[in-house]
């Protein structure tokens, strides 16, 4: 089968095109024909080693200490399952799915295994499984950081920073399906892409700060570690939480041993890939609640030029590439 591999951290290049061996499906695993994966800011992090500071070493021992420990990228794939382990339960062969590996990895190739009880759940039937693979990294992260770290309520006003890029999007449509008023900020060129997922209020970054508009909220999620506890604690409402999707081992630190005051928490952490929230994240796309934003799509073998769009750190939403 053809797959993308690389052998060594480093730029887009060092993505090659391969065969290998097509995998067989072990006693509890399903063997997926991969129609769909997508470059996320995982698959930058395990390609280039470019960690948040402080995560190096946490960096390598996750992906591999002297090299890639999984050679094929790919944190998130869709396809239809074309053979079962003899123990499989859940899925039967012509199921069309998407899965999350997430760190294991695994989507740049045109078949791969995983276990039934690993993050896997059947396609929403409404949507194409190049919109359907887009479901799994932003979509679990902010479902993550949002229901489960934070307990986001109706009613609850909620801002969201980086509101443009792969789990910015999914979290403003999230906030939107858990009854929150929400502000999106992002920079001028993503104001009517954030508006239009449903963001209530828009704040360009590039001309406004929203640390100084007087208003405070409930929960502020921050996707681009641009934001300190210190910083966005005056912004919290009593009670309110501050999440740090993405930030500095320091800046994390800071936040633990910060004085807290007013109930009000700083929250950061691994959201983990789960197959609960898939089939959450999938029932909202078929009632038409959350929609995964595409902002390109990519043949397999452009894979170098979609990689190097994604390290230009200004994706809108998802980069999804066709297999298939
Ligand atoms: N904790 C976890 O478990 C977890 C899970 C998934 C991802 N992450 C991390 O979360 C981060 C975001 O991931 P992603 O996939 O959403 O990345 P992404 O798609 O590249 O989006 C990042 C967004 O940040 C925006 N941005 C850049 N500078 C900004 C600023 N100064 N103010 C406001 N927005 C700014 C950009 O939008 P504009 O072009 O509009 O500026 C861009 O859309 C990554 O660092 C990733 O490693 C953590």
């Amino acid at each position: 089968m053809k797959a993308i591999t690389y052998d060594t951290y480093g730029p887009p290049d060092v993505l090659k095109s391969v065969e290998l061996e097509k995998p067989t499906p072990a006693d509890n695993e399903v063997l997926v024909k991969i129609q769909a994966t997508s470059v996320t800011t995982g698959d930058y992090r395990a390609r280039s080693l470019d960690m948040p500071a402080g995560f190096g070493l946490i960096g390598r021992l996750v992906f591999g200490v002297f090299g890639p420990r999984h050679k094929v990228l790919g944190t998130e794939f869709a396809g239809e399952i074309v053979a079962i382990g003899k123990a499989v339960k859940q899925f039967n062969i012509g199921d069309a799915i998407f899965a999350y590996p997430g760190a294991a990895l695994g989507g740049y190739a045109q078949y791969a295994v995983l276990a039934e009880d690993k993050a896997i759940a059947r396609k929403p039937a409404n949507l194409t499984s190049q919109e359907a693979v887009a479901l799994s990294f932003g979509g679990a992260t902010a479902l993550n950081f949002l229901r489960d770290k934070a307990g986001i309520k109706p009613g609850d006003k909620v801002l969201i920073n980086g509101a443009s890029g792969g789990v910015g999007t999914a979290a403003v449509q999230l906030a939107k399906h858990f009854g929150a008023e929400v502000t999106g900020v992002c920079s001028t060129t993503n104001l009517d892409l954030v508006r239009s997922i449903g963001a209530d209020i828009v704040v360009d970054y590039t001309s406004e700060d929203f640390s100084r508009n007087g208003q405070s909220y409930d929960i502020i999620l921050d996707t681009t570690g641009t934001l300190s506890y210190a910083g966005a604690e005056k912004s919290l409402k009593t009670n309110g939480r501050f999440l740090m999707v993405a930030g500095s081992l320091g800046q994390m630190l800071k936040m633990i041993f910060a004085r807290k005051k007013d109930g009000k928490k700083g929250i950061a952490g691994y959201a983990p890939e789960l197959a609960e929230e898939l089939r959450f994240l999938a029932h909202l796309a078929e009632t038409g609640a959350y929609r995964p934003v595409i902002d390109r799509c990519y043949p397999m073998d452009k894979i170098v030029e979609a990689h190097a769009y994604v390290d230009t750190g200004r994706k809108r939403g998802n980069v999804v590439i066709a297999v298939d």
